[in-house]
């Protein structure tokens, strides 16, 4: 087996080479990363389940790009699909961050789900803002499915054909498309996408209904009369944007109703907030909440998989939407697996490096002038603490270290190397520390990949 921190940090040290691009505000290196020896893709795929995230496809370079190709199976556009963005103006479309997706999962062997076509929200200002007849609406509901549908026929496994059509009551939102269409908006869409691509996956997808709940016998209901009218509905997406400690009991079981009525069932947005900062203990329920959810999915034979709703934090909906909430990835801000990643993981069947703790190093200039420069270096730790630390790095530009502040640095040609000073050897679980200092450079001033200790 594969376990030994060596292999770790090779890992890590590629996945740095990739990230040291991005500009001076890097993080580099440190010694008690952990990961899965076997990617999720791989668990998952042995269990006949699909592991996907949703992603950006400007991001998918990099540290980002890696980690989307060599952990997961399935991707999702978090919101290149959406009609406002693939028809910003009428009749004029903008398919390149979708195309773009879509030949980067067929690059690394990955299906795609599609998300989402016929939604009440994100639609461009020309569809929400016109006056339109039923007739009118009728024709561009189709008109919109057979385009992007079509565009991507034989390609995509599944597309979110109809997004979040119920109240928390369970009556129906009042939508554009309600309003003009009633209910068979819904038959209707699903009509047209099986016409657009009949090998596609058909889901309707909406959130809070992973439980059972108004909301989501509802869902049930509906999903039980179009099959009985012989709709083409081939399965149901639970979001699962969820709050910490809150997965609902009755997840397994609302899994199991829905497939016993013959469909498939996704987790197809998942993520868990807590409120900021997070700490062990948050990250340690996340973890045990993470693992709930997939656990129920992994339990019924019809649940298709799990999308997670961005796999890093850095990448995620939950700080700008519900401010002071946030940590709801598997991956932390910089790249870094959480506990949650480990439970993921082991829910699949894998093993995991034990959980030695993450510390980083994060090495940034802070700022920078003729020759001279001020450099900082954050020590941060969770599921983890130092009672002393050592970073050192090395120079690739000819830098020279003239004053360290908060530390002891001593520099041997281009080997620097600082150790905490009496008092701030102590890094506690869920804090940091920083240290400063001044030095010299010419020519260039590049970020150096720096080992915590
Ligand atoms: O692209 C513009 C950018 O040009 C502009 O500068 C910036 C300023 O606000 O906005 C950018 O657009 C944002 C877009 O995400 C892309 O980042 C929108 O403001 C923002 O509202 C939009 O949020 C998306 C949200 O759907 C809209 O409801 C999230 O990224 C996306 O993750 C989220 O995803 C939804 C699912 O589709 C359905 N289920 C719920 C889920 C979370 O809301």
């Amino acid at each position: 087996m594969r376990s030994s921190r060596t292999s770790l940090r090779v890992r890590l040290a590629a996945l740095l080479a990739g990230a040291a691009a991005v500009g001076t505000l890097v993080t580099a290196g440190t010694t008690t990363a952990h990961a899965a020896d076997t990617p999720l893709r791989d668990l998952a795929a042995a269990k006949g389940k699909a592991m996907g995230t949703a992603v950006t496809g400007s991001k998918l370079t990099g540290t980002y790009g890696d980690l989307a190709g060599a952990q997961f199976n399935w991707l999702t556009p978090g919101n290149a699909m959406k009609w406002g963005s693939v028809e910003p103006t009428r009749g004029t479309f903008d398919w390149a961050e979708a195309d773009q997706i879509v030949a980067f999962a067929e690059a690394h062997g990955q299906e795609v789900r599609g998300h989402t076509l016929v939604w009440h929200s994100q639609n461009p200002g020309w569809l929400t803002n016109g006056t339109w007849t039923p007739a009118q609406l009728s024709t561009l509901l189709n008109d919109h499915i057979a385009t992007e549908v079509g565009r991507y026929k034989g390609r995509l496994a599944a597309w979110d054909v109809v997004n979040e059509p119920f109240n928390e009551d369970g009556t129906y939102r009042q939508t554009l498309w309600y309003n003009g269409l009633g209910t068979g908006y819904i038959a209707q869409a699903l009509t047209a996408a099986r016409a657009a691509d009949p090998d596609a996956k058909l889901y309707i997808n909406d959130y809070n209904v992973e439980g059972v709940n108004a909301k989501s016998t509802a869902l049930y209901n509906l999903v039980k009369s179009l099959k009985e009218q012989g709709v083409p509905i081939d399965g149901v997406g639970l979001q699962a944007h969820l709050i910490l400690g809150q997965v609902p009991s009755t997840l397994q079981q609302n899994i199991q109703r829905f497939a016993d009525l013959g469909v498939d069932v996704a987790i197809t947005e998942l993520d868990i907030r807590m409120t900021l900062p997070s700490d062990s203990a948050k990250l340690t329920q996340q973890a045990a909440d993470y693992k709930a959810v997939m656990n129920a999915c992994v339990a019924v034979a019809r649940c298709t998989g799990v999308t997670v709703w961005g796999f890093t934090d850095s990448d995620s909906w939950i700080p700008s939407t519900f401010p002071g909430q946030g940590a709801a990835t598997p991956y932390d801000e910089n790249y870094a697996p959480k506990p949650a990643y480990r439970a993921i993981a082991e829910a699949l069947g894998g093993t995991t490096t034990p959980p030695t703790g993450a510390c980083t190093a994060t090495y940034s200039v802070a700022s920078q002038w003729n020759t001279g420069f001020t450099g900082q270096v954050r020590i941060a730790c969770s599921g983890a603490a130092l009672s002393s630390w050592k970073v050192t790095w090395t120079y690739g530009a000819g830098q020279q270290i003239t004053q360290a502040w908060n530390a002891t640095c001593t520099q041997s040609g281009a080997a620097v190397s600082c150790a905490n000073a009496s008092y701030n050897g102590t890094v506690p679980d869920g804090g940091s520390v920083t240290f400063g200092f001044n030095g010299s450079w010419s020519g260039t001033n590049p970020v150096p990949t720096v080992t915590l200790g």
